[in-house]
C-alpha cells in the first residue's frame, strides 16, 4: 500500500504540473501541446501501464486491508473512544478511497477514453472547458478533491510509518509534510473546475468560442 500510494503521489504531482499550463491563459494552446507531447512519447506510454497497474494494485490492497481489519474485530469494542484515538478520515480510508476510484472512472470516461480510443475530434482543452461548464460536473470534482485531500493527509504519513519511520521527531515532520502535500493537491486540482466554471480571466470563453 505504501509503495503504490507514494508512486501515485508522484503521478499526482506530475499531473498537477501539467494542468498548470492552463494558467498561461493562452486559449489552452500550451495545455494541448503538453497532452499531445505526452501521448506521442513512447516512454510516457510505457509508464502509463505502470500507472494503471499501480492504481489497481493500490485499490486491491486497500480492499484486502479493509476486509482483514473487519475480520480482526468482528464485534466492535463496547467501550471505545474512537474519536479520541483517531480521526474519522483515518478510520474510513476504504470509503474515501472507493469514492476516489469512482471519481477516477468518471474522470477517465470524460477525458481519457474518448481521446485515446474514441477518436474524439475536440482538443483536450476544449473537452476540459466544456465539462466544467456544467455545475454538477464541476461540483463533483470539488467534492472529490476534498476527499482526495483527506485521503492523502492520512495516507502520506501512514505510508512512511509502514516503511519504518517511527521516530517521534521524524514522524512529526512527515505529518506536516503530508498535510502540506494534501493541501497542495486538493487546492491545486480544485482550482480548475472553479476557474473554468466561473470563467476566470475569460479562460472558458476563449477556449469554447474557438
Ligand atoms: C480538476 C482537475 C483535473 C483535470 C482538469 C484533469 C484533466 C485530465 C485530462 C485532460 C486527462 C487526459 C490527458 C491525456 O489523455 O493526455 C487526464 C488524464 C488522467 N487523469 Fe486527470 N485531471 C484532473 C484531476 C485528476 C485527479 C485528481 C486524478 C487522480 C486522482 C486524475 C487522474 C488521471 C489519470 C489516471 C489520467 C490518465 C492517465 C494520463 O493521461 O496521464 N486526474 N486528466
Amino acid at each position: 500500500m505504501a509503495l503504490t500510494g507514494l508512486f501515485l503521489c508522484t503521478f499526482l504531482l506530475e499531473h498537477l504540473y501539467g494542468n498548470l499550463e492552463f494558467y498561461k491563459f493562452d486559449g489552452g494552446r500550451a495545455f494541448n501541446e503538453y497532452t499531445e507531447f505526452m501521448t506521442g512519447n513512447l516512454f510516457i506510454r510505457i509508464v502509463e501501464y505502470g500507472l494503471f497497474a499501480g492504481i489497481i494494485l493500490h485499490a486491491l490492497d486497500g480492499l484486502l486491508l479493509t476486509i482483514s481489519n473487519r475480520k480482526a474485530r468482528p464485534v466492535r469494542y463496547a467501550m471505545n473512544q474512537r474519536s479520541a484515538n483517531s480521526t474519522w478520515f483515518s478510520r474510513n480510508m476504504g470509503l474515501t478511497g472507493s469514492i476516489i476510484l469512482i471519481f477516477l472512472v468518471i474522470h477517465l470516461r470524460e477525458f481519457f477514453f474518448p481521446h485515446r480510443f474514441g477518436g474524439s475530434e475536440e482538443t483536450m482543452a476544449y473537452s476540459v472547458a466544456n465539462a466544467f461548464s456544467r455545475a454538477w460536473y464541476a461540483s463533483l470534482y470539488i467534492f472529490s478533491m476534498v476527499l482526495l485531500g483527506a485521503h492523502l493527509n492520512h495516507g502520506f504519513q501512514a505510508a512512511f510509518q509502514s516503511l519504518g519511520f517511527s521516530n517521534h521527531k521524524y514522524m512529526q515532520l512527515i505529518r506536516y509534510a503530508g498535510t502540506a502535500f494534501a493541501l497542495l493537491i486538493m487546492i491545486g486540482f480544485a482550482s480548475f473546475p472553479i476557474m473554468f466554471y466561473f470563467d476566470f480571466g475569460g479562460i472558458s470563453s476563449a477556449i469554447l468560442n474557438k
